[in-house]
């Protein structure tokens, strides 16, 4: 059984520290060869990056990547010029060079950094990591736990299928790995969590899978849901223990491990075939406790901007396109544009009110202009046949309405996962200045046209 890789590991000085971005070989299967990776400091996930609320964060990203690189830190209400946008927020950093990013941690959770040029590619083969910032008073618990989950699409000898930026996968359900990867290293045989009966432990998971969508139960326990995207929710179960996890969303668990010394049982993905993920297993030890801990589960929640629904202003994305369903028109570089050529001559699917715009090209324009300070719903359109996880930067959001359906626990995210044919209500307050993506989270969908900015001024 492996422990547990990078995960925990301290930043020796929290505040300050290189990310080198570089190419190098990982044993991701238990047999057979190691696998060409693209990474951060030389493993994959990349190092946990922990943080204190508050915390002053200069960190130093080398490019020595075949091609040219930003970092992205997904989640963080940080300033426009330091989120990792090529072309909007920076200039991609060349190979062989590096860019210094410098930003204040505003909130406490569970984040994760990534790049976010070419990410189609740069991501699924290895660049990726999670950010954590500890509250100010953490809940207790008797140890932390870090899942990173996400998947490789390799050949028999382990190397790469390299088949990155397919029209097919653009347009499809994305790239989906054929090898399920928890820290770095394919699930199966040994993979587990030993825990010890009686014990509480505060897990946090990470999908950072390209377009791999996670539905994950816990056969035997029922984990409580403490929060989404790093931001506290109302502590709860999911109906049948279900948990979905879309591309780039997080989840913190706790996890009170109260069966016997010596049992086993399966972590399990349900999403489209049952695959196990890992397996807890109890140490022939005696309990540490026989009822689970009393402590509250409530995190502080972070101090984000209430939208106010009664003065919101009320904007519109309508999201079409895809290969399967109803053909699309969309406006390529200001002209009408059919799906097939979309598809052909651009290698654009998707379109957001009726654009398909090109990843990070010089002349994107803002699909939306808010005011500074403006509360906003937006409702989210998919007039398509397929699922999106919609993320928006700089900024954190309510669910409030799904399919006009109140939300119950209206709770806050960066990315909401939309299923085919449904609207989705979002509120924020559009406070954090600067011109800010929006897009799909499955990274090839974002490629092949669904992202867009949205400017706040
Ligand atoms: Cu996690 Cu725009 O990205
Ligand atoms: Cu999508």
């Amino acid at each position: 059984m492996w422990a547990l890789p990078p995960a925990l590991v301290r930043a020796a000085s929290p505040t300050s520290l290189e990310l080198r971005a570089g190419v190098f070989r990982q044993q991701v299967m238990p047999k057979g060869p190691r696998t060409p990776v693209w990474g951060f400091n030389g493993s994959v996930p990349g190092p946990v990056l922990r943080y204190r609320r508050g915390d002053q964060v200069r960190m130093t990203v080398v490019n020595d990547l075949p091609q040219e690189t930003t970092v992205h830190w997904h989640g963080l209400r940080i300033p426009n010029a330091m989120d990792g946008v090529p072309f909007v927020t920076q200039i991609p950093i060349p190979r062989g060079e590096k860019f210094d990013y410098a930003f204040q941690v505003p909130d406490s959770g569970t984040f994760w950094y990534h790049p976010h040029q070419s990410s189609f590619e740069q991501v699924p083969r290895g660049l990726y990591g999670a950010l954590i910032v500890e509250e100010d008073k953490p809940i207790e618990v008797d140890r932390e736990v870090l899942w990173v989950l996400s998947d490789f699409k390799l050949q028999p000898d382990n190397q790469h299928v390299e088949d990155f930026g397919s029209v097919r996968d653009f347009g499809g359900i994305g790239r989906i790995g054929n090898v399920v990867t928890l820290n770095g290293r394919a699930v199966g045989e040994g993979s587990g969590l030993e825990v010890r009966s009686g014990e509480r432990i505060r897990l946090r998971i990470l999908n950072a899978a390209s377009a791999r969508i996670f539905s994950l139960q816990f056969l035997g326990h029922w984990p409580v849901v403490i929060a989404f995207d790093g931001q506290a929710v109302e502590p709860h179960t999911r109906p049948s223990s279900q948990l979905v996890l879309g591309p780039g969303m997080r989840a913190d668990l706790v996890l009170d491990c109260m069966k016997a010394p010596g049992e086993r049982f399966s972590v399990i993905d349900n999403w489209e075939k049952t695959s196990e993920i890992a397996k807890i297993v109890y140490r022939d030890e005696k309990p540490l406790r026989t009822k689970p801990l009393g402590a509250p589960m409530e995190l502080e929640p972070n101090a984000l901007p209430e939208p106010d629904l009664r003065k919101a202003n009320e904007h519109y994305i309508l999201f079409q396109g895809g290969v399967v369903g109803e053909p699309i028109l969309g406006m390529v570089d200001g002209k009408p544009t059919g799906i097939y050529n979309l598809l052909n001559k651009h290698g654009l699917a998707w379109t957001m009110n009726y654009t398909a715009a090109h990843e990070h090209a010089l002349m994107h324009q803002p699909f939306l202009h808010l005011t500074k300070g403006e509360h906003v719903v937006l409702k989210m359109i998919n007039d398509t046949d397929f699922i999106h996880p919609m993320h928006l930067h700089g900024h954190l959001f309510r669910v409030i309405a799904v399919d006009g359906k109140p939300q119950k626990y209206r709770e806050w995210r960066d990315t909401v996962l939309m299923a085919p044919k449904e609207t989705i209500d979002i509120a924020f307050v559009a406070d954090n200045p600067g011109e800010w993506m929006f897009h799909c989270h499955i990274l090839e969908h974002a490629a092949g046209g669904m992202m867009g900015t949205i400017a706040v001024e």
